[in-house]
């Protein structure tokens, strides 16, 4: 028997929503389930990823027929966004496998290779982190169709930086999955990054100095502090600067939610849970994920010069990380001890 569900829109609730309802049809026996798009209007970047690797992934379950419907004119959005290829449908554009190279105020799916980018480091001498920032900068003015380094581009090179970054330094996955939207009229950017990798949780587990960490909800919320991190000894005074800039020090993720927290929405995800943040309050989701999705979506009206405003929330962190390291907190109180701060 197929079982049909309507997709009306694939934004960041519906997308999580969807997902859920097709994992109930699958335990429940379901052998034939079909998606019907003949009634959906919105997209958005965190929907075409999440969605669409979902699908893909089960589309591997033996004895399980995923098919679609849709009216061919009114999908070509997200037939050029990669979406239906990603699911696994021949349909519309393949997901890119580069960086883009003109300027577009939508980036469709992009999957890069791993092995490419370090490749690329080794070959010009240079550090990943290096080759990362170069394409970061490009992303973001290519987006934003700014030439200059406004604090606009600047505060969504930093952004793209941190989280791909974290990809290649801890996931240990092959490929990078990204996906954004400018909106300049609403004033809003959409940044959304997926791997396949090992997850939040098992990296920050490969750090014995940090306490155990029990499931994902904990190993995110702790991994939201900052100076926690796979790579940081726990609660030990950090040796001073001399090595690599790049030397992880726990911050990427607490600075990138306090960016997406000026007036945006910050949703990172890993296994099992997502954690989201819009403005000071936070709700927890259920995910089905192999790996880790962050999406970052920032107000861009609310930006000013980047330098000040990571030099506000650096020294915020900075204070957070010294009570963490008077206190050594269990990961259970991390999230307590981060809405406690963002209250503030
Ligand atoms: N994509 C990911 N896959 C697996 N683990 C991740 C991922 N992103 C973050 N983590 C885990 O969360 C921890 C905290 O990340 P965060 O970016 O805050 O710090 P860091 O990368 O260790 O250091 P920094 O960003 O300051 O260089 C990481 O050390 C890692 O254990
Ligand atoms: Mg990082």
């Amino acid at each position: 028997m197929k079982d049909t569900l309507v997709i009306l829109n694939l934004k960041f609730d519906t997308s999580i929503l969807y997902v859920e309802n097709i994992r109930d049809l699958i335990v429940a026996g379901s052998t034939h389930i079909e998606l019907d798009f003949t009634s959906m209007t919105t997209i958005e970047p965190f929907g075409i990823v999440y969605f669409s690797n979902f699908i893909k992934s089960i589309s591997r379950i033996r004895g399980l027929e995923i098919s679609c419907v849709y009216i061919d004119k009114d999908v070509s959005y997200a037939k050029h966004m990669g979406f239906f290829k990603n699911c696994g449908f021949d349909i519309g554009a393949e997901p890119r496998d580069s960086f883009p190279t003109k300027a577009t105020s939508y980036v469709p799916i992009t999957i890069l290779d791993v092995g490419s980018l370090r490749q690329e480091a080794i070959d010009s001498y240079k550090e990943v982190g290096d080759i990362i920032e170069n394409y970061s900068i490009n992303l973001a003015k290519l987006l934003t169709s700014q030439k200059d380094d406004t604090p606009l581009v600047d505060t969504l090179t930093y952004c793209f930086r941190e989280i791909i970054r974290n990809v290649v330094e801890h996931s240990g996955s092959k490929k990078i999955t990204f996906c954004a939207q400018y909106w300049p009229y609403l004033g809003k950017a959409e940044i959304v990054v997926l791997d396949r990798g090992k997850g939040i949780l098992n990296s920050l587990n490969e750090n014995t100095t940090l306490p155990k960490i029990n499931d994902d909800k904990e190993a995110l919320n702790f991994a939201l502090l900052p100076s926690i991190s796979s790579k940081v000894p726990y609660a030990k005074k950090r040796k001073s600067r001399n090595e690599s800039f790049w030397k992880n020090s726990g911050f990427g993720l607490y600075m990138t939610h306090r960016i997406a927290g000026l007036g945006g929405d910050f949703f990172v995800a890993s296994g099992k849970h997502g954690l989201r943040w819009v403005r000071d309050q936070k709700t927890d989701h259920h995910v089905r994920l192999k790996g880790t999705i962050l999406r970052l979506l920032i107000e861009t009206n609310n930006i000013t010069e980047l330098q000040d405003t990571l030099r506000v929330f650096r020294e915020d962190g900075f204070a957070l990380a010294r009570q963490l390291t008077e206190m050594e907190i269990e990961p259970s109180s991390a999230s307590l001890m981060l809405t406690k701060h963002r209250t503030k």
